[in-house]
């Protein structure tokens, strides 16, 4: 049985698998597409529903994304959000033009309720803005159903063909009944019966997995942590021994992690699989020498860690894939979408130009972290795995600012170390997305004993955030930080000073480089 899909048109805007998120969030199979996929593609996938996303352009700029008018032709219901609704409004006779003024932020939106994306919600309801250009002028078959004092057409609609569209964004938090709007599209419009679930993704997944990898040898980039955990084991179930997982040491892994992920996955853990540790420390430490600036050390640990795989290819022999747990905000923050680059992941961004495999495989790169986990508890993967906090492909090369030394692994190590037993030990450990110790470069003057001491300053980091693309700073207790801070110092050689970092995440970000 074919399964119902609604997809998501990607004409650049931020939100893009968010609002495929949102939709699976209704069980219905939602994944995202380039704005200027073919018609025939489209049929091939037989959509109950399309979406097209926001974007950062005017419709009538040179390098506009614009997609083909034949779409509203095919019978398939769509919803525009932002761009998505000006292109709507623009290809259909209606008049985009330059907003008086731009609206930005939480808005009041006053919608017609007797709309069918409208059911249900409120006559005046909270509504995330964020445009330049606006609909000045619906197109003629068109309603207009949601207006704002500067906005005359916050929402327009011609159900005959089965079009809506709203200059809004109902993917986002903010959108206070934004959730419910899409459920009224994917439900009510789509005619949906919403019975996807995370179990019938692994299904189709491993089913998919298999068909492509046929008898092919397949080695997987293992790391312990909870994507390429998921992504091993569903590989495993997919292809069973035709599956190596590689696990490479690259001696920026936290304290005693290399043996902790040895032991689950190795030869004595619960997992069957053809698993090779390689101890790598060497090699990344004198490539990483000297080199400060954060993108290259990225690039550096990502491509080493190619070379790694590459070579244990080599030793078993024609193996033509290459599978890696990248998940969703690893992709967009490397700037692969249209989006500005953040940060260079280093199973994304950070991969050299060539790699030495046929192709590689990203089963969970559609994926929110949070789904990850479900997908994981599906595979039966035990909760205590599955609720890891993530810890960074170039792991502790990332959290040291400045260049890498051995010296500073295992002071941060150490740090790190004292800080997670503390968290553990007030029962926070749960309640928070991610906390560690970072190793700043500032070394500054302290006193220990009646000594003078010049040495690191280490920082503390605990965010809350379930996506990762956005983090609150957490705020941990006073005695739970002074007791970590008092044992850095007093075990830690070569720390004189513990600073907490207070920033959320935007404008910093949750990892230091
Ligand atoms: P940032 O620092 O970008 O981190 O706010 C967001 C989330 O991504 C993790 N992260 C990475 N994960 N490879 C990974 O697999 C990477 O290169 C990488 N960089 C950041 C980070 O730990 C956080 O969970």
């Amino acid at each position: 049985m074919k399964k119902e899909t609604v997809i998501v048109l990607d004409f650049g805007g931020q939100y893009n698998q968010l609002i495929a998120r949102r939709v699976r969030e209704c069980n219905v199979y939602c994944e995202v597409h380039p704005y200027n996929i073919s018609l025939e593609k489209i049929k091939q996938l037989q959509p109950k529903g399309i979406i097209f996303t926001g974007g950062p352009n005017s419709v009538y700029a040179e390098d506009a994304a614009i997609c083909g008018k034949e779409i509203f032709e095919l019978g398939i219901p769509i919803l525009g959000i932002c761009y998505g609704s000006q292109i709507m409004a623009h290809l259909l006779g209606g008049k985009v033009a330059s907003a008086p003024v731009s609206e930005y932020g939480k808005t009041e939106v006053e919608v017609e309720t007797d709309s069918a994306m409208f059911q249900g919600i409120s006559e005046k309801t909270i509504c995330w803005m964020s445009h330049t250009d606006y609909i000045e002028k619906a197109p003629e078959t068109f309603r207009v159903t949601a207006h704002t004092t500067v906005c005359p057409v916050a929402g327009m609609e011609c159900p005959e063909k089965g079009l809506y569209a709203v200059q809004f964004h109902p993917e986002v938090m903010h959108t206070v009944e934004g959730m419910a709007m899409l459920r009224n599209f994917v439900m009510n419009i789509c005619k949906c019966s919403a019975d996807w679930k995370m179990g019938s993704f692994v299904e189709t997944t491993i089913q998919a997995i298999k068909e492509k990898v046929g008898d092919g040898k397949v080695l997987c980039a293992l790391s312990g942590g909870v994507d390429s955990s998921v992504a091993a084991v569903l590989l495993a179930k997919a292809v069973g021994k035709q599956l190596t997982c590689v696990f490479v040491d690259h001696g920026l892994l936290r304290k005693n992690e290399g043996d902790e992920v040895e032991a689950v996955f190795g030869p004595e853990g619960s997992y069957e699989l053809n698993f090779i540790r390689v101890n790598a420390q060497e090699r990344f430490y004198q490539r990483l020498a000297g080199i400060t600036e954060p993108e290259q050390k990225r690039k550096i640990i990502g491509e080493e860690f190619i070379r790694v795989f590459e070579e244990e290819a080599k030793k078993i022999g024609a193996v033509d894939f290459l599978v890696q747990g990248t998940i969703y905000p690893d992709v967009i923050e490397s700037g692969l979408g249209k989006s500005a680059t953040i940060k260079s992941h280093h199973n994304v961004g950070g991969l050299p130009d060539y790699v030495d495999f046929k192709e590689i495989i990203e089963p969970l790169r559609m994926l929110f972290k949070d789904e990850v986990r479900k997908a994981g508890l599906e595979l039966g993967i035990p909760e205590h795995l599955v609720y890891r906090q993530p810890f960074p492909g170039p792991g502790l090369g990332i959290r040291i600012i400045g260049e890498v030394t051995e010296e500073k692994v295992h002071i941060v190590q150490d740090a790190d170390y004292i800080y997670r037993e503390e968290i553990a030990k007030a029962g926070l450990d749960k309640g928070l997305g991610q906390y560690f110790a970072a190793l700043t470069n500032m070394r500054s003057v302290g006193v220990m004993g009646d000594e003078r001491t010049y040495d690191y300053a280490v920082a503390l980091r605990a965010v809350c955030t379930s996506d990762f693309m956005t983090a609150d700073c957490a705020e941990i207790p006073w005695e739970v930080l002074s007791k970590a801070a008092n044992r850095i110092v007093n075990e830690v050689r070569g720390v004189n000073r513990v600073l907490y970092d207070c920033t959320s995440k935007p404008p910093g970000t949750i990892e230091f480089e």
